[in-house]
C-alpha cells in the first residue's frame, strides 16, 4: 500500500497489523478522485486502522488530522506511517473507542473539514447509524463524511442521502453536513401536570425539529406537586404517538442537559406578555452560559393562552372540571393525583 497523491506521494506504508481491513489503493484512489480538489483544514479519521485515508488527506493539503483508534498495535502502526510519510508533526491521536473519542471532540469544540468513517466489517451496519448522528456537529459547513462499508447501505436515511459507490466488495457513502445533521431541539418545563397547551407546543416543535426531547426538570423556584419520574410518565403516555418526540428527565443547567442531548434548539411556549419576562431572563442566561444554543419561542394557540398547570392544579384540588385543560389519556389520573389535598397546590 502506498499513498497515492501529494507531498507523501509513493510512501510505502507499513505492514497492516491483523484485525485490519485497510482500504485499498484502488478505494482509496477513486474516494478522493471524488472528493475532487477539496483540501484545507482538518481531517478526522475514526477506525483509523493503518491511518492510509487521513494520511493520504494530510498528504493533499489537509492541515491537521486526527486519528482515532483503539487497537494500541494499529496506532502504533499508525504513528509508523505518518513517521514514513514526514507528516507526524501534523498529527493527534485518540486511543480509545469513537463513541469516547466523539464525546471529546465535541466537547473540545472541534470541527473537520474531512471525517472518515471506515468501521470493520462486522460493525459497519450497527454502529455508522449511531455515530453519524454526531459528525454533523463536527463537520464545518461545506464539509464531507466518507463512509466506507462492506455492506450496502440498508435502506434507511444513509442509503437515501448522499452518493453512494462501490468498488468490489466495497461500498463508499459520501455525505455533505445538511444530509446528516439532525437539528435537535429540547422542550423543558416542569409539567405539573402537562396540559394540552404543553402539548400542543411538544407537537408543533416536532414538526420543525428532527427530533424534539421533552426535559422534565426542576424549577428551583417551584415546589413540584408530583415526583419528576411521575410527571415524565404522564409526558411519555401523552407522546407516545408522536415519532420523533422522547422525554428524559433534566438534573441540572438546562445548558448542560442541552449539550449532552447534542441539542442546538431550546423550545419554549409563549403564551401572554406576562410570561416574556421571565422566559427573557432564562433565555439571556442561557445563552451567556452556552452561546451557541439558541432559544425558540412558539407561541401558544389562542385557546390555551390561559392555561397554566398551576391553573390545573387548583382546579383539580377544589374539585373542579379539568377535562379539556389536560390530554384526554391522562385525565383520570390527573383528576385522582391532584385532587387529594396534600397542603398545596
Ligand atoms: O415549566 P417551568 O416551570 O416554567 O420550567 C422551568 C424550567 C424547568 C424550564 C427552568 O426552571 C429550567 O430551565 N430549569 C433548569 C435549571 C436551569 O438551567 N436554570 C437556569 C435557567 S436560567
Amino acid at each position: 500500500m502506498r499513498i497515492i497523491a501529494g507531498t507523501a506521494r509513493g510512501t510505502r506504508l507499513a505492514p497492516v497489523p491483523r484485525g485490519v481491513r485497510p482500504t485499498s489503493d484502488r478505494v482509496r484512489e477513486s474516494v478522493f478522485n471524488s472528493l475532487g480538489q477539496f483540501f484545507g483544514g482538518d481531517a478526522l479519521d475514526l477506525y483509523a486502522g493503518t491511518g492510509a485515508l487521513g494520511i493520504e488527506a494530510l498528504s493533499r493539503g489537509c492541515q491537521r488530522a486526527v486519528f482515532v483508534e483503539k487497537d494500541r498495535r494499529a496506532l502504533a502502526v499508525v504513528r509508523e506511517n505518518l513517521r514514513r510519510a514526514r507528516l507526524a508533526d501534523r498529527a493527534e491521536f485518540v486511543a480509545s473507542d469513537v463513541g469516547r473519542a466523539l464525546d471529546r471532540l465535541l466537547k473540545d469544540g472541534r470541527q473537520f473539514n474531512l471525517i472518515f468513517a471506515d468501521p470493520p466489517y462486522k460493525i459497519a451496519a450497527s454502529e455508522v447509524g449511531g455515530v453519524l448522528s454526531w459528525l454533523g456537529a463536527l463537520l464545518v459547513p461545506g464539509g464531507r463524511v466518507v463512509i466506507e462499508s462492506g455492506e450496502a447501505p440498508a435502506g434507511g436515511w444513509v442509503g437515501q442521502k448522499g452518493v453512494t459507490r462501490r468498488y468490489g466488495g466495497t461500498y463508499v457513502t459520501i455525505l455533505e453536513r445538511s444530509e446528516i445533521t439532525m437539528i435537535v431541539a429540547v422542550c423543558p418545563g416542569s409539567f405539573d401536570p402537562v396540559t394540552v397547551g404543553h402539548l400542543d407546543i411538544i407537537r408543533r416543535a416536532s414538526e420543525i425539529f428532527d427530533h424534539v426531547v421533552v426535559a422534565v426538570g426542576a424549577n428551583l423556584r417551584k415546589k413540584p406537586r408530583l415526583p419528576a419520574v411521575d410527571r415524565a410518565r404522564l409526558l411519555e403516555k401523552v407522546t407516545a404517538g408522536i415519532e420523533n418526540v422522547s422525554v428524559e428527565l433534566m438534573d441540572g443547567l438546562l445548558v448542560n442537559f442541552a449539550r449532552e442531548q447534542g441539542a442546538r434548539v431550546i423550545v419554549k411556549g409563549l403564551r401572554a406578555v406576562s410570561d416574556f419576562e421571565s422566559e427573557f431572563e432564562q433565555a439571556q442566561l442561557n445563552r451567556t452560559m452556552y452561546p451557541e444554543l439558541e432559544t425558540v419561542f412558539i407561541m401558544a394557540s389562542a385557546e390555551h393562552s390561559f392555561l397554566s398547570s398551576s391553573a390545573v392544579r387548583e382546579i383539580a384540588a377544589l374539585g373542579g372540571e379539568v377535562r379539556g385543560l389536560v390530554p384526554e389519556g391522562i385525565l383520570e389520573t390527573v383528576r385522582e393525583i391532584y385532587s387529594s389535598p396534600d397542603g398545596n397546590i
